[in-house]
């Protein structure tokens, strides 16, 4: 069976209702073939969270990041204005960025260490030494290439289409599942960088959005603070996001609310806007392909992901919290208390993501029915199925 064959098994398991649904074939997770398909049909239309904007704070900020084979420089350039800007040199495709070491750093110009052409935070040509008898070099038109960059809550998304349509009505259902609270100005206190694993995107997307696992993976860490069986994880009626709210056990919570649901234990101060929804829970969201975050009532945790190949994905999490609770130098401890247990579960699936990985090749991988609590996981399918689809056939 090759990608094609694994597609038409694919389209199969997303017609079928929940109560009929199965896990999907193994080869799925491993394709060169299909992943190239997902590159061209998923990753090159979607709108992709790369960065905070609290990482890109002052003129001249930026980040690298190599986005299924785009190598991409988001910088805050002097206007102000983020811009998600492509490393490629114009003049013979070097990385602009080859020599600087590290992921970020700040800079007024980006010059090209291969013949020194620089450009402007904003991609424009500041110059090129001995270009003067070359009849066609117009400083005017050649400057690095550039992507699309919207912003959403503080999160900067990109999309590598030439003309994606808008993203906040991607994000609508999720912006009202969080009751509306802006975490714009929230900032990163903590990162947990994993960096690349050798394991499909796919493994982790359906790990990630489903809870059903909390007893197995995680029976001695999440499972007593959010039951797996309490958890409703069917807010998105749609193949577009997921989420759901974690309630906490009651004898884990700090106590019944006036309306009897139980209360989250807060380690560090509430955040402002929170509902009683949100007080009982940590709402977990995913929106496909690869935004994923938990808010709890005292902060949030971002699941920044992407694929690097076939059999192989980018993870760091970042920990934010409000503004106010960042300044406050007294809950350092309370970070590093969050961040640790945050390093034991990721572990658990980080161990449980490869080992699954490990099988995806066998004849028997794939196939097994899924249980109700999979609903994200259907929802995810359907997905995958819709995106390759219709294209594929043309
Ligand atoms: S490749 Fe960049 S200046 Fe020549
Ligand atoms: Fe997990």
């Amino acid at each position: 069976m090759g990608a094609l064959g694994c597609l038409d098994e694919l389209r199969a398991r997303a017609r079928a209702p929940l109560a009929g649904a199965r896990s999907l074939p193994g080869r799925l997770y491993w394709d060169p073939d299909l992943y190239e398909l997902e590159v061209r049909h998923i990753f090159r239309t979607e709108w992709m969270a790369v960065a905070r904007q609290d990482q890109l704070r002052e003129p001249g900020d930026w980040i690298a990041v190599d986005l299924v084979g785009e190598p991409l420089v988001i910088v805050r350039g002097d206007d102000g204005r983020l811009r998600a800007l492509s490393r490629v040199c114009p003049h013979r495709s070097m990385d602009v960025l080859a020599l600087r070491g590290g992921d970020g750093g700040s800079s007024s110009r980006f010059q090209c260490p291969y013949h020194l052409w620089s450009f402007r935070t904003d991609g424009s040509c500041i110059g090129a030494t001995d270009m003067q008898q070359s009849a066609i070099f117009d400083r005017e038109e050649v400057r690095l290439g550039s992507f699309a960059l919207e912003e959403w809550n503080g999160f900067v998304f990109v999309n590598l289409a030439v003309d994606p349509p808008p993203l906040a009505p991607r994000l609508a259902p999720a912006e009202a599942a969080m009751n509306h609270i802006d975490v714009s100005d929230w900032q990163c206190v903590r990162t947990l960088d994993y960096g690349e694993l050798p394991v499909n995107w796919k493994v982790v997307i359906e790990n990630g959005v489903e809870c059903y696992h909390h007893m197995g993976a995680h029976r001695a860490t999440l499972e007593p603070l959010f039951p797996h069986a309490a958890i409703d994880v069917t807010l998105g009626k749609d193949d577009t996001w997921v989420g759901g709210y974690m309630l906490v056990s009651p004898a884990e919570s700090a106590g019944p609310q006036s309306n009897g649901m139980p209360t989250q234990r807060l380690i560090l101060p509430e955040a402002p806007g929170m509902s009683p929804i949100l007080r009982a829970s940590s709402l977990i969201v995913g929106v496909f392909p690869m935004f994923f975050f938990a808010l709890s009532p005292d902060f949030m945790i971002w699941f920044r992901w992407f694929p690097t190949g076939p059999e192989s994905h980018h993870v760091d999490i970042q920990l934010l919290v409000p503004r106010s609770t960042a300044a406050n130098t007294e809950h350092e401890d309370a970070f590093d208390l969050i961040a640790g247990f945050l390093r034991v579960v990721q572990d658990e699936d980080v161990a449980t993501n490869l080992a699954v990985q490990r099988m995806a090749r066998s004849r028997f991988a794939g196939g097994g029915p899924l249980s109700h609590l999979e609903y994200p996981v259907w929802r995810f399918h359907q997905y995958l199925a819709r995106m390759l689809d219709a294209r594929t056939a043309s």
